[in-house]
């Protein structure tokens, strides 16, 4: 968005915070209340259900989860509610009910149509247009029309002093609130604190709408919490739930390329005066909009810490939490949820397998077994490993190609190999190995096998179980997915076996001075807080990734290597570095005469992002005799005009 003198407002230079314009008047929210709720509005049993005085709440034929849209660019926030007007059959309110309209920027989920008199004395209330629909509304058993009053979300409602004549009962105001509501009830037992409503929350004292149709391919994940009447996880609800991100626009059929790069706010933009050429996406991926909204939304409405409070945003952040854990276990091809853990990514995740499973099982004189074509992030923490240990590191050779040779890894495994580890696809060649043939050859062996699928999630089906994989870890931004988050999976038997990494909160069962007991896995493995918010983006990446189809992202991206491929012959002087049969994504080169570095700097003079340099790969290589390589690497978004554009900066620089 441009500012009023047509510049564009820097990323660094945030908004200053907005001053309320409605300050909270603990008198003229006591006046509404008494307007607002009769006597007849009897406060339900604790427990009670929607028979014994609340209606069902409400299935809105707009709630449940957002459908399919073909809409280019779907995923962005819904417009806000506009103030709700009473429909035309409606009697009239109390005067003092005017302020039902909720002013602009509220929040409107107190805001309730009253009933109409044919409706019956009880129903299930609709919530207005575009209003946040975790709340749950229902009209009273018995009151007077017109009486109508908001319930669910309360810590949400209260919490706003923008909703007006709802009592707000935070701390300071609670006193207020109760005076303001004593007799007249908002639905249930007064003295009404914070945690009182907690508790009614979890007891189900408020109607939870019935868990909304699961649209294929989205989790059925239990509630984190469930029982009673909030069995269904919120993000099943009839909550635009962070986890729920409105469909790719390539969902709808056949994929289109040019509709899927309007997710991408990122890629909309001009670099250096030309349009952005992204082509560094084995370093990271850009991110969609739905990724993108999941977070906001996130943090806008369901943030909290999570599987200790027991609050409504406790419920809802520790539902999206261990709903993410349940997409990647869908993503990955394995068993259980609980052999997902998170972590920040790749680098982690084989630190936390080499620091626990490597320090347990590793013994002097025994051997870890890797492949020339490691990042280093599988490398260094082995070499740490074994160097305390008095382990050693072996390497299998490549051919020219890029390729593994097969007879070297046989004849390197053997009875003293603890573990081999190797790349799903390699970050630097883009070579992809015989992951399943070279995991069976290990195991035949007694050896546990490491799969890192960092360059291979966003490219291809992960398959842990078919690989047979005892442990597989990726990273979250190279998925489309946000940075400082990925997961390990690991088998059951071996998570359940492994001793704790890190020591705090969350990964104990109970602690005192002398000794602590450990939570199970994959609790044990994610001491202290972790990042809920960044793990509900990386369900939200995956479900974007699922819904175009893994098999749809492959074969674009295939066609479209085998293109640049060709195209890339093209340019004088240039040798594709990494040239195996089996490729993905990666087109690493050298350009005779010309320095890595100095070409990369070319390109982005022309808005193509590429990497140049050792790709963290030094050791791949060291294999070709190089220090580094200019590595465009190719994403679901890109084009043949992005090659194109790709292939004729490089015939300029030839020419420069
Ligand atoms: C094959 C491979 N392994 C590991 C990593 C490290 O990933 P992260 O930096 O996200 O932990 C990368 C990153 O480029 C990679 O390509």
């Amino acid at each position: 968005m441009n500012t009023p003198d047509g510049s564009r407002p820097t990323p660094t230079a945030p908004a200053p915070p907005s001053q309320s314009t409605t300050p909270f008047d603990p008198d003229l929210v006591g006046a509404m209340a008494n307007a607002m709720f009769g006597e007849a509005f009897a406060p339900p049993a604790r427990g009670a259900t929607p028979a014994q005085g609340l209606s069902a709440p409400p299935v809105a034929a707009s709630g449940g989860m957002p459908g399919p849209s073909s809409a280019p660019g779907a995923g962005a926030f819904p417009a806000p509610a506009p103030p709700f007007a009473a429909p035309p059959s409606a009697p009239a309110m109390p005067s003092a009910a005017a302020p039902f309209a909720a002013p602009p920027g509220s929040n409107p989920i107190a805001v309730m149509p009253p009933p109409s008199p044919a409706a019956g004395p009880s129903r299930p209330a609709a919530a207005p247009e575009g209003s946040d629909r975790s709340s749950f509304y229902w009209m009273p058993a018995e009151g007077p029309p017109g009486r109508c009053a908001t319930g669910g979300d309360l810590s949400t409602a209260f919490a706003s002093s923008a909703v007006q004549g709802i009592p707000r009962l935070d701390a300071p105001a609670e006193a207020e609130a109760s005076r303001a509501t004593e007799g007249r009830g908002l639905g249930f037992p007064l003295p009404m604190t914070p945690s009182s409503i907690g508790d009614l929350l979890l007891a189900g004292a408020f109607p939870s709408p019935p868990p909304t149709a699961v649209p294929p391919g989205a989790s059925a994940a239990p509630s984190y919490f469930g029982s009673g009447a909030s069995a269904a996880p919120y993000f099943l609800q009839g909550t635009a739930s962070p986890t729920a991100p409105a469909a790719p626009a390539a969902s709808s059929g056949a994929f289109d390329v040019h509709a899927v790069r309007k997710d991408f706010p990122a890629l909309q933009q001009t670099v250096h005066g030309r349009p952005l050429v992204w082509l560094d996406n084995a370093a990271t991926t850009q991110k969609p909009r739905q990724v993108i909204d999941a977070i906001v939304r996130f943090y806008e409405r369901d943030n909290s810490n999570i599987h200790r409070a027991a609050h409504e945003l406790a419920r809802r952040a520790t539902d999206a939490y261990e709903n993410a854990r349940d997409i990647v276990r869908r993503f990955l091809g394995a068993g259980s949820a609980e052999e997902i853990v998170f972590a920040r990514g790749t680098t982690e995740a084989i630190n936390l397998v080499a620091q626990t499973w490597g320090r347990q099982s590793v013994r002097a004189g025994d051997e870890i077994l890797l492949t020339t074509l490691e990042h280093h992030a599988n490398i260094v923490p082995w070499q740490m490993l074994a160097r305390e240990t008095g382990a050693v590191l072996k390497v299998v050779p490549i051919t020219d190609r890029g390729e593994v040779v097969l007879e070297e890894y046989a004849r390197l495994l053997g009875p003293k190999t603890r573990l081999a580890g190797f790349p799903q696809v390699s970050n630097a060649l883009g070579t992809i190995l015989p992951v399943r043939e070279m995991a069976a050859m290990a195991h035949r062996h007694g050896a546990r096998v490491l799969v890192d699928g960092a360059q291979s999630v966003p490219h291809l089906r992960a398959g842990v179980q078919d690989v047979d994989a005892d442990f597989f870890v990726f990273s979250g931004h190279k998925v489309y997915g946000p940075t400082g988050i990925g997961a390990l999976y690991a088998k059951k038997e071996l998570l359940g076996t492994m001793p704790p990494w890190q020591g705090g909160g969350s990964m104990i069962r109970t602690v005192t001075f002398e000794q602590t007991t450990y939570s199970d896995p994959p609790a044990k493995f994610e001491a202290g807080t972790p990042n809920i918010g960044d793990a509900v983006g990386l369900g939200a990446a995956i479900e974007y990734v699922e819904r175009i189809g893994i098999d749809q992202i492959a074969a674009h991206e295939q066609a479209l290597l085998e293109y640049a491929t060709e195209r890339m012959k093209e340019v004088p002087g240039l040798r594709m570095i990494g040239t195996a049969p089996e490729k993905a994504s990666v087109l690493s080169f050298v350009l005779e005469g010309a320095r890595v570095e100095d070409v990369g700097r070319h390109l982005d003079a022309e808005g193509i992002a590429v990497r140049a340099g050792h790709h963290c790969a030094m050791p791949t290589m060291q294999r070709y005799g190089l220090t580094g390589t200019v590595r465009p690497s190719l994403g679901l978004y890109n084009t043949k005009e992005d090659v194109d554009a790709l292939v004729t900066a490089l015939h300029r620089y030839r020419h420069v």
